[in-house]
């Protein structure tokens, strides 16, 4: 075996790893992800050839590589208990007041975040990660060392000075931003969204494959630790210990001389909450010596030295002004309720989510009615329950539609599903629209110069009535369209047409598309199941799009992960005669739907070893398809200017400071055609 593979290996491993703890822990990442994304690449393949090299913690375990088909229940080395709560104040003073009068002298309490996600139990065991357990029912839990191996603050292994054996506990969650995100997605593909972050969480853990829970990005915060007695005096400096070995401690941790102080940590949390990028239910307030919390000891569900101080969820009143029905791309009816506007943890609230009719009738919601709003953990407001003291008599219940209230077609709802659906998606303006805007999305055509609102334009326009349609664009259509809309918040009428520029744009960008691989083009057709995965998978087996078209739903079901569901749909699309003439259509418009062998292996070298910076905003690629580009040629993306940079590739805006370090530094800058006659 080479010398320089084992090395190459070794090194790579252990600059994932710095990498990992600059991103997360201390969140100075020192670069771009996609270069990240890149050395974890070539670390895959180089322990796809020589697995007898991959190192047992290797960073390439947290993409998900090994499926858990069920978790096994292991016991808990301590029973891991909750704690108590309150949501008063006076409560909190008597909690207070009962620690000193257990304890007889005074001392210090840790104030902390009540992250909102859900518990699990780390064991390390000689600086190696080797054991995760959820909750359970307090006494045993469920492995699921694999998944969480997937999280990339989660360390596989410690450094520093770190005890042989210990277990420390915390709380893994969801940011925001990438449950919005997850749940986006999740609608796009018909699916039904997660209710909140902290279900999202607990339902991602679980998942059988590893690999799906990688793509779903986790967090973990830590804040208890469990170990020899005699190695810390003190709560504090256990995280504050903890932290040096690399484990993710959130900086919020403030230690409190007395209850007035305590106080004034959950009121600046109350008002601060809204700013986190992740939810917090509360706070926690625990005794910091552990010789105290000794004493104190614990009753039969919780400790006596800790409490929770839990934050009310914020819920005002207002009145139900109507209730109107929207179609998205999969033609799932979502009930809307208008409500008359009123402030909500500092936002004013217009409009809240019914998500479907047993909702509606569940609550009893008559419009008029004086409805309660909730914000909790769900980010779209929603209504709680109706004051029916307030309710008048004439009120009569709210009457599910039957017909789309875009097209007119009678709904249908499954069996099972609790939507109701428009049928009609080849028609329905909504639907197509959608269709459209799912098509030129990054992830499947990506033409970033037709945006939702070029879309609707050129709909309005006649000029689209299937995907297909855009490939039969000529500028000078484009360049005469307006078309007149009212700014919802201001109310101001705006003209919209298209400059030349962006009729350049879209033209180009166009033409730039039908490179784009088979398998996302196959995503972009927007078959309802058929996401990212999906299209993958399918393209890997079937090759071309007259293949999948023709296999039988046993052909279909064969594929891994293929399951009825998606195999109906598929079969139901392709029977279609107006999707067969969409397909005829983009072949012969020069679409890629068949997998490109060579593009597969990634054979071509044109930009062998060069270095790119690219910066600023080009015409015909977007930036994420000009660096993916520059890999698929064997060229790298550097995210900062070095005298190692072979190429800046400069688009419209570029700073000037990088100018000018590139001119200093006499590093070639080159536009976009340049780099396009490079790969030509
Ligand atoms: S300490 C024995 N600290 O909230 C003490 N828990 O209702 C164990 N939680 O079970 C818990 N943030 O799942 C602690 N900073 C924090 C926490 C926290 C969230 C969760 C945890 C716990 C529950 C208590």
């Amino acid at each position: 075996m080479s010398q320089s593979i084992t090395t190459r290996i070794h090194t790579l491993t252990n600059e994932l790893r710095a990498h990992n703890y600059h991103y997360y822990v201390l969140a100075e990442p020192t670069i771009s992800d996609r270069e990240f994304d890149r050395l974890l690449q070539e670390l895959e393949s180089l322990e796809q050839a020589y697995p007898e090299l991959a190192h047992h913690d290797s960073p390439v375990k947290r993409v998900g590589g090994e499926v858990t088909k069920n978790f096994e229940t292991k016991p808990h080395s301590r029973p891991m208990l909750s704690l108590g709560n309150t949501y008063s104040e006076t409560e909190l003073r008597d909690f207070d007041e009962r620690a000193k009068k257990l304890t007889g002298t005074s001392f210090d309490y840790v104030c902390e975040l009540k992250f909102d996600g859900f518990a699990i139990g780390l064991t390390y065991e000689k600086g190696l990660l080797v054991k995760a357990l959820t909750r359970g029912d307090g006494k045993y839990g469920d492995d699921v060392t694999e998944n969480v191996k997937t999280i990339r603050s989660i360390p596989h292994r410690l450094h520093g000075h770190y005890p042989d054996k210990f277990e420390i506990r915390g709380e893994i969650f969801m940011h925001r931003k990438a449950f919005d995100r997850l749940n986006d997605e999740r609608l796009k593909n018909g699916e039904p969204p997660f209710a909140n972050p902290r279900n999202s969480a607990a339902g991602t853990i679980k998942m059988q494959e590893s690999a799906e829970v990688a793509k779903r990005p986790l967090d973990c915060y830590l804040y208890h630790f469990l170990g020899d007695e005699n190695l810390f005096t003190h709560h504090y400096e256990s995280l504050s210990e903890a932290k040096k070995w690399g484990l993710q401690i959130n900086d919020s941790l403030r230690i409190c001389k007395s209850i007035e102080e305590v106080w004034s940590f959950i009121e600046y949390w109350q008002n601060q909450r809204k700013n986190l990028s992740f939810e917090i239910d509360g706070v926690v307030i625990k005794v910091n010596s552990y010789q105290l919390q000794h004493e104190m000891g614990f009753t039969a569900k919780n400790p006596r030295w800790a409490i929770a101080y839990k934050f009310e969820t914020e819920r005002v009143s207002t009145k139900l002004l109507s209730v109107s029905f929207q179609v998205g791309r999969t033609g799932a009816l979502t009930p809307v309720a208008n409500l008359e506007p009123v402030q909500l943890l500092g936002t004013t609230v217009k409009r809240a989510s019914l998500h479907n009719q047993d909702i509606i009738e569940q609550l009893d919601l008559r419009v008029g009615d004086t409805v309660f709003v909730e914000k909790g953990g769900e980010i779209i407001p929603k209504i709680i329950e109706v004051d029916k003291s307030k309710r008048l008599a004439n009120e009569a219940p709210i009457e599910f539609i039957t017909h789309c209230p875009e097209c007119h077609t009678a709904l249908v709802r499954r069996e099972g599903e609790a939507a109701h659906y428009c049928p009609n998606e080849d028609h329905c303006p909504p639907q197509i629209k959608g269709k459209m805007s799912h098509f030129v999305a990054r992830k499947a055509m990506d033409i970033d110069s037709m945006g939702e609102e070029t879309i609707d334009l050129l709909w309005e326009n006649g000029l689209l009535k299937n995907v297909s349609d855009i490939f039969d664009l000529q500028p000078n259509q484009l360049i005469e369209l307006t078309k007149v809309t009212v700014d919802e918040q201001t109310g101001k009428r705006k003209n919209i047409r298209l400059l030349e520029k962006s009729v350049t744009n879209i033209i180009t960008g166009i033409q730039a598309s039908k490179n784009t691989p088979f398998e996302r083009v196959l995503f972009g057709l927007g078959i309802r199941y058929v996401g990212e995965t999906v299209a993958k998978k399918l393209a890997k087996s079937f090759k071309n799009i007259d293949t999948i078209a023709l296999a039988s739903f046993e052909d279909l079901r064969a594929v891994d992960e293929i399951g009825e569901r998606i195999a109906e749909s598929l079969i139901l699309w392709f029977a279609n005669p107006q999707h067969q003439s969409i397909i005829e259509k983009l072949k012969i418009k020069g679409l890629n739907l068949a997998i490109n062998e060579a593009d597969q292996m990634q054979i071509t070298n044109k930009l062998d070893g060069k270095s790119f910076v690219v910066s600023g905003v080009f015409n015909t690629f977007s930036r994420d398809g000009l660096k993916e580009t520059i890999e698929k040629f064997g060229g790298k993306n550097v995210s900062s200017i070095t005298s190692k940079t072979d190429f800046v590739l400069a688009g419209e805006n570029m700073g000037p400071a990088k100018l000018q370090k590139a001119s200093e530094l006499k590093i070639r800058i080159i536009n976009e055609d340049d780099f396009i006659k490079m790969i030509a």
